[in-house]
Formats: structure tokens, C-alpha cells, sequence
């Protein structure tokens, strides 16, 4: 089934259809959990500024290409332009620090990481964690986010050679809509958290519709996430997709993880999974999911599992949903 490792992307260019996400992956992990990724077949390998773990990525993959490892053409790389750099002006410069942290001269795919923004942090360094708060603990937003001048500069990136691709993340249809009106080149790809628990069918619909491809975020429930949340009590119960007894049954029947499964249906859909893992074990299993098909009716008890129920939230993110693009 090689065909399936591969999806192509609006202008034609190849995408691995599976990555490693690495957003919770603390950089002393991360290093060994990318040779671990790598040795194992990985080659798309999805982060960003805030996760602070660039620099580590680039010295594991700087490792693996000095060595002739595996080739920098073979590989994927994502990476986002950060809530604090959402302005036509910082587009260049900030994906220019992403390159120098990830060492390389450029990403396979550059996305507007959310449709909202803040300024720059006083203190230079850009995570939720040292963004600018008013006195009630409310992040100051930058209300005066303009998607269509951003994406100009999105534009002149591929254009520069920086990217091979651009899109964008955690944007709703109107927002990909004007876009797709005011673009010379359509966003090719949307990454959103995607889960058997929250399908977001109307936007992936408008997504196969309009040939942008999803990248589908935290596609086994985000474990971090969700016992972040039910620690600061934004999260009344425990939720672990991999144990729902219909993604166990479903799982048996194959000899298969939970976690395969989910991972298998997202690809069945024709959605790119990133699960994260730093473990050895778990990188390898979440990566053996083409060796097996679930049927039409399996694909269906899947959807029925719908409850529109989001994961990551954006409670860390405090006062951002007074930003008037915000969309979560
Ligand atoms: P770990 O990094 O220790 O493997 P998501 O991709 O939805 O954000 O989920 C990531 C979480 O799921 C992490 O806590 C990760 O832990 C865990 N995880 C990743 N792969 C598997 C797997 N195959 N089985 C169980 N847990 C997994």
C-alpha cells in the first residue's frame, strides 16, 4: 500500500501522511525522540516556535543529513508563524529564526499557526507562558490582524525559496474563504485538532471541497493536554480515546492498538495524523497503521462517535477570545 504514504498537495507537491507532532515535547526528549522517529521512517516532522523546541529538532536533524543519514529532499519539515509575529511585517524574519534554530535554508510548510494575535513579548522569548497579561491574568491581545495582508508575505516566502508550501492552522471556513478570494497562491494545507471525539466534518468537507488537505493535530486525545486540564478543573472527566470500547472492539478485530485505529481511520479519511509520542515503542506503533484496512462499517461506528468535543483548549490562552478572529 506505498501509495498511501503519500498525499499530494494542491500544487502537486508530495506530503508523508504521517508526521510526528511535537508540540508537549520538552527539548531534553525531543532529540532522542527524533532519532528514535527517524530511525523508525518518520520523515515529516511537525513544530513550531512556541513549542520552544526548534533548536533541538535542528540539531538531530542537522545530525542525521551531516551524516548522510537520510537526504534534507526526503524530508517534511512544518513549521508556524506564531500568534506573536501575526503581522505582515514580522512574516520573514520570524520564519529566518525558525531556519536558523532548525539549521536549515527551508521548511517544507509554513502555516499561520491561529487566525489570532498578541504583540511581542517584552521579553523576546514567544510561548503562551511569557506573552504580556493585564492584572486579571488576560493575555493583551493585537485585535488588528489583517489574514489576507499576512498571506501576501506568505506568498513572498514560497516565492524567496524559504517554503515549499503555505497554510494555515485553527482557522474556521470563512477565514480559509477570504483567502482563497484574495490569494495568488491557495493555502494548501489546514492543521486542526482532529479526534474520533471532534470531527469537524462541515470544515473538512469545505476543505476537500476547495483541495486543501488537513493536517489532523492531537489525533489521540492529547493525554498532556487533557491531564493539564483536568488539573487546573477545566475538565470535569478523564478522557481516554484509546479505551472507548468501540475503538477497543474495533481494535481486536484487526490485533491492533486503540491508538492505530484512531490513527488508521484519520488516514482512511484522508487526513494526515501527527500523533506525538517521545517513546521508542509508541513512535514505531503509531507509524504501523498501513498494513491493515478498517471496513465501511468500522469507518462508521468511528463517525458515530462524534461528541464535538474539543481537547485542547484554550485555557492557557486566557482573554484571547476577545480577539475578533478568534475561533475557539
Ligand atoms: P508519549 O509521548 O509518552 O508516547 P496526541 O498525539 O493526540 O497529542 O497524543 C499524544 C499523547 O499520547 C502523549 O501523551 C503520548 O505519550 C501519548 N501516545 C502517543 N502514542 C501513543 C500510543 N500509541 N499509545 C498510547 N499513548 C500514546
Amino acid at each position: 500500500m506505498t501509495s498511501e504514504r503519500f498525499f499530494t498537495l494542491n500544487n502537486g507537491l508530495e506530503m508523508p501522511s504521517i508526521g510526528i507532532g511535537t508540540f508537549m515535547a520538552p527539548d531534553h526528549e525531543i532529540e532522542t525522540a527524533l532519532d528514535a522517529a527517524l530511525k523508525a521512517g518518520y520523515r515529516h516532522i511537525d513544530t513550531a516556535p512556541v513549542y520552544l523546541n526548534e533548536k533541538a529538532i535542528g540539531k538531530a536533524l542537522r545530525r542525521w543529513i551531516d551524516t548522510n543519514q537520510v537526504k534534507r529532499e526526503d524530508l517534511f519539515i512544518t513549521t508556524k508563524l506564531p500568534i506573536h509575529a501575526n503581522r505582515p511585517g514580522d512574516v520573514e524574519k520570524t520564519l529566518k529564526k525558525s531556519l536558523e534554530d532548525l539549521q536549515l535554508t527551508y521548511v517544507d510548510m509554513y502555516l499561520i499557526h491561529a487566525p489570532v494575535a498578541v504583540p511581542q513579548p517584552a521579553s523576546g522569548a514567544g510561548s503562551s507562558l511569557t506573552y504580556d497579561r493585564d492584572s486579571n491574568g488576560n493575555l493583551i491581545i493585537d485585535p488588528t490582524t489583517d489574514h489576507v495582508k499576512i498571506w501576501k508575505k506568505m506568498e513572498d516566502m514560497i516565492e524567496m525559496g524559504l517554503t515549499k508550501n503555505i497554510g494555515v492552522s485553527n482557522f474556521n471556513q470563512k477565514q480559509i474563504q477570504r483567502l482563497l478570494d484574495n490569494s495568488k497562491i491557495k493555502p494548501s494545507n489546514l492543521q486542526i485538532e482532529l479526534q474520533v471525539y471532534f470531527q469537524q466534518n462541515d470544515l473538512v468537507d469545505f476543505c476537500k471541497a476547495n483541495n486543501i488537505l488537513i493536517t489532523a493535530y492531537s489525533p489521540l486525545g492529547n493525554r498532556d493536554m487533557v491531564k493539564r486540564r483536568l488539573a487546573a478543573g477545566t475538565l470535569k472527566e478523564d478522557i481516554i480515546l484509546f479505551e472507548d470500547p468501540t475503538v477497543v472492539e474495533i481494535a481486536k478485530n484487526h490485533n491492533k492498538t486503540g491508538a492505530q485505529v484512531l490513527l488508521r481511520w484519520i488516514l482512511q479519511r484522508g487526513i494526515c495524523p501527527i500523533p506525538k509520542s517521545t517513546n521508542p515503542g509508541r513512535l514505531q506503533q503509531n507509524l504501523d497503521i498501513y498494513d491493515f484496512k478498517l471496513s465501511d462499517d468500522e469507518m462508521n461506528r468511528l463517525a458515530g462517535l462524534d461528541k464535538g468535543l474539543r481537547i485542547c483548549d484554550t485555557s492557557f490562552f486566557k482573554g484571547i477570545e476577545k480577539h475578533p478572529e478568534c475561533t475557539w
